[in-house]
C-alpha cells in the first residue's frame, strides 16, 4: 500500500520531513476493521507528533487521526460492520494513522460516514467532533438535549478546526455561544456557523465579555493556549461554572483563584478512550453515530474549507506548513491517492 511517513522528526520545509512510501498491506484481527482510506483531515496533533527532534525510528511511524473510507476487511471479532461500509473515524494516537492508503482501526472508535458527506468532507469532522461532544457533554456534563438552553458558553478559538465544530454543537445544545476571533474572516466564519457574539482575542477577553454587558459566563471551552488564557478564565468563569482545556498547558497553573467560586476546571483529551482502552470507549462509535445523523438532518454542517488532491507526501507536508501557520478557518482535508 502506498503511505506518507517520516523516520526523522525535521521542519516542515525539509522534503524529508515526510517522504511517500511503499508499506506492506495490513491484516486485520480481533475487533479491528481494514478501512481503505478515500479521504483524511490534518490536524495540530499530527504537527505535535512531528515536532522536530533528533529521535530516529526505526520504522516509518505514519501520523494522521481524521478519515473517512470503505471498509475493506474486518477481524473475527468485529460485529458491528461488514465490507463495504462507509465509515469515518479519528483512531487510536498509540497506532499508526491514516496517512495510509490501508488502516486498521478498532471497530468502536468508528461510526458509518454521514451519506449526505463525500469522503473529504466528512474526514474534516471526527476528531474536532469527538473533542468537543466529549468536553461540552462529558467532561463539563452539559446536557446534550437542552437542558442547559440559555446558559452562556465562551470558546476561545472559534475559527479553528475545534471551534468551528463547537459552535455549532453547543448552538445544537441551545447555549448562547460567544466566540473568539481575531481577523474580519475569521469574525465571519464563527457568524456564520451561529455564534451569537464574536470578540477578539487580540484584546483582554474581559474587555469583550464587558463590552456585551456581562460579568460572567457558565462555561468556558478553551480551545486554544491554556496556560495563556488561564488568569482570563478564572476572572470570567462564574460561581459554580466549568472551564475545559484541550491544550498542555506550558508550566505549573494556580488552581487557587477557582475556590472562591467553586468552580471546575476539566481537561478533555479525545484519545484517551483508546490509549487506555476504557471500558466504555465504545461511546466513541456511538458519539460519531449521533453526529453523523445530525449531519444528515441538516443540523450540522462539515467545516471543511479546502480539498487538497492527492493524498502524498508534497501535499501532506503544504497542509502541515498551513496548520503551523495557526490561521486555519475550519478545516484542511485531502482525498484519493
Ligand atoms: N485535547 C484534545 O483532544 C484536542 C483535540 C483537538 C485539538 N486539540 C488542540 O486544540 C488546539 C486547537 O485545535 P484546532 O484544530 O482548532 O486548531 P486550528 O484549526 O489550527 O486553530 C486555528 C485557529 O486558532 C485561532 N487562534 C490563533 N491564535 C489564537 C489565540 N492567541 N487565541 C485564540 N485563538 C487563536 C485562529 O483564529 P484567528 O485567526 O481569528 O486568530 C485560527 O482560526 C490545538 O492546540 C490542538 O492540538 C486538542
Amino acid at each position: 500500500m502506498r503511505a506518507v511517513g517520516l523516520t526523522r522528526y525535521l521542519p516542515i520545509d525539509d522534503p524529508e520531513s515526510l517522504v511517500d512510501l511503499e508499506l506492506a498491506d495490513p491484516v486485520p484481527v480481533g475487533r479491528d476493521l481494514l478501512v481503505r482510506v478515500k479521504a483524511i483531515s490534518v490536524n495540530p496533533v499530527d504537527t505535535k507528533v512531528r515536532r522536530p527532534r533528533p529521535e530516529v525510528e526505526a520504522a516509518p511511524k505514519i501520523l494522521g487521526w481524521d478519515a473517512a473510507g470503505v471498509v475493506e476487511a474486518t477481524g473475527r471479532q468485529v460485529t458491528m460492520f461488514r465490507p463495504g461500509d462507509e465509515v469515518w473515524y479519528a483512531g487510536d494516537i498509540t497506532r499508526h494513522g491514516c496517512n495510509s492508503e490501508l488502516q486498521l482501526v478498532d471497530e468502536r472508535l468508528v461510526a458509518l460516514k454521514p451519506r449526505s458527506l463525500d469522503f473529504a468532507r466528512a474526514a474534516a469532522m471526527p476528531l474536532t467532533s469527538l473533542t468537543v461532544w466529549e468536553a461540552l457533554f462529558a467532561r463539563m456534563g452539559i446536557d446534550p438535549d437542552g437542558a442547559d438552553r440559555g446558559s452562556t458558553l465562551l470558546l476561545i478559538g472559534g475559527a479553528g478546526g475545534v471551534g468551528s465544530i463547537g459552535i455549532q454543537v453547543a448552538k445544537h445544545a441551545g447555549l448562547t455561544v460567544i466566540a473568539t476571533a481575531s481577523r474580519e474572516e475569521t469574525r465571519a466564519w464563527c457568524r456564520g456557523l451561529g455564534a451569537d457574539h464574536v470578540i477578539d482575542h487580540a484584546k483582554p477577553l474581559r474587555e469583550g465579555i464587558d463590552d456585551l454587558g456581562l460579568s460572567h459566563v457558565e462555561f468556558i471551552l478553551n480551545a486554544s493556549d491554556t496556560s495563556r488564557y488561564w488568569d482570563a478564565c478564572c476572572d470570567l468563569i462564574a460561581p459554580q461554572g466549568t472551564i475545559c482545556g484541550i491544550v498542555s498547558t506550558t508550566g505549573p497553573v494556580d488552581i487557587q483563584p477557582l475556590m472562591a467560586k467553586s468552580a471546575r476546571f476539566v481537561w478533555e483529551l479525545m484519545f484517551t478512550r483508546a490509549r487506555f482502552q476504557t471500558p466504555d470507549m465504545i461511546e466513541q462509535h456511538r458519539i460519531l453515530a449521533r453526529v453523523a445523523a445530525l449531519v444528515d438532518a441538516g443540523s450540522l454542517q462539515t467545516t471543511a474549507t479546502e480539498v487538497l488532491r492527492p493524498i502524498n507526501a508534497a501535499n501532506l507536508r503544504t497542509a502541515h506548513a498551513r496548520l503551523e501557520e495557526g490561521r486555519m478557518i475550519g478545516k484542511l482535508a485531502l482525498e484519493g491517492w
